[in-house]
């Protein structure tokens, strides 16, 4: 085995990532530590851009190239294909020599990826907060505008079914369950009830982001599964399940930089019956303070001059300012912050309407 001649920087972030980021992934754990080791694994590092360059994007890459049919024994790790090695002594090995035989590929995803997702398992609290939104406007044909929408993917929130577990009981939301739907099975902390039941519709749909993932592009779709952590059975099937459906629904998504020029245009189309919403769920920290400051200012005007509600999923220090930090249910650690805002008279009116888990593992519903 290789000795380091001197510490990379890089294996102390590795080593970090192994024991706080995936400390339950025992795949990528080795993965990581295995690349500690290695200098010549580390020196793949300098091959991305500053602003990408994390462990992650490596580990990315790599599952790329498992899911895109290597022929190598480091593959029988990796139960997204089906293996069912545990991890072991001859793992760092096999990595070098499987980095070394994917060298080309795995330099030009390091140089020109980047690790992005699309997790529909939020649409387990986007779903409600629809819901939530048709009841407090009276208006049940939506219009949704998804900022950041990555493939969007969840602009077919409408198209899936929701299973969830309230202590012992268990409800449904959602279309009905279909073996080639996504069921998205989430955890209902607290002991709120669902809001009231409002026969809702998605009248429009648009999403767009700087960097829009091509449904139709299977190389752009499995960079989208490569970035699910191969043990995630669930979110990889449910992943594939709602790309299937994006693609036979062919949701409008748009290439913008500046999505909010994109979202008053489309404002000033919609008839007016219809009531917009605008959603993001983890977006908002890829903003530069004073881009985020010039973001809030266009949708207060936009919310005041086309009625536009707000619908915010991130985390809970990008909520909107001034908004008091609900309390959390016991046993939940905070994570993403669901906010609404909207235009009453002459002010802002701004709730946190729930809590949940970033991929929508569980809920706290907190709306009035
Ligand atoms: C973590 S992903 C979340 C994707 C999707 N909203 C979801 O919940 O699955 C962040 C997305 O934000 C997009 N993004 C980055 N900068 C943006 C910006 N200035 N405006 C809109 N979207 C942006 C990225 O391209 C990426 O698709």
């Amino acid at each position: 085995m290789e000795q380091p001649k001197q510490a990379d920087p890089w294996a102390a972030v590795y080593r970090r990532f192994a024991a706080t980021e995936c400390p339950h992934d025992p795949l990528y754990v080795a993965i990581c530590q295995a690349v500690a080791d290695s200098p010549e694994l580390l020196a793949l590092m300098r091959h991305a851009p500053a602003t990408q360059a994390k462990p992650n994007l490596l580990l990315a890459a790599l599952h790329e190239r498992v899911l895109a049919g290597a022929k190598h024994p480091l593959t029988d790790y990796f139960p997204s294909t089906a293996g069912e090695r545990m991890p072991d002594a001859q793992l760092p090995e096999l990595l070098l020599d499987f980095a070394r035989s994917q060298s080309a590929e795995l330099r030009m995803h390091l140089q020109s990826r980047s690790t992005q997702t699309n997790e529909i398992g939020r649409c387990a609290v986007l779903w409600p907060a629809l819901q939530h939104i048709a009841h407090l406007t009276g208006r049940q044909d939506l219009a949704l505008f998804d900022l950041g929408s990555s493939a969007g993917l969840n602009l077919g929130v409408d198209a899936y079914h929701y299973r969830y577990l309230q202590g012992e009981a268990c409800f449904s939301l959602g279309a009905d369950a279909q073996p080639e739907r996504p069921t998205i099975d989430c955890r209902w902390l607290g002991e709120a009830a669902p809001p009231a039941a409002s026969a809702w519709r998605l009248a429009q749909r648009l999403g767009a982001d700087p960097c829009p993932v091509d449904v139709h592009d299977p190389h752009a779709t499995r960079w989208l599964a490569a970035c699910v952590w191969p043990h995630d059975q669930v979110r990889a099937q449910r992943l594939q399940q709602a790309l299937q459906m994006a693609r036979s629904a062919d949701y409008a998504v748009r290439r913008a930089t500046d999505c909010l020029d994109l979202l008053e245009e489309w404002l000033k189309t919609l008839p007016a019956q219809l009531q917009p919403v605008l959603f993001n769920s983890w977006v908002l920290a890829y903003f530069e303070a004073d881009a985020l400051a010039d973001l809030r200012q266009r949708l207060a005007r936009l919310q005041r001059e086309h009625g536009l509600v707000w619908l915010s999923a991130e985390a809970p220090s990008l909520r909107p300012e001034g908004l008091a930090l609900p309390a959390l249910a016991g046993g939940a650690s905070a994570s993403t912050l669901w906010t609404l805002q909207w235009a009453a008279q002459d002010v802002t009116a701004q709730v946190a309407l729930a809590w949940s888990h970033p991929h929508g593992a569980w809920v706290q519903w907190l709306g009035p």
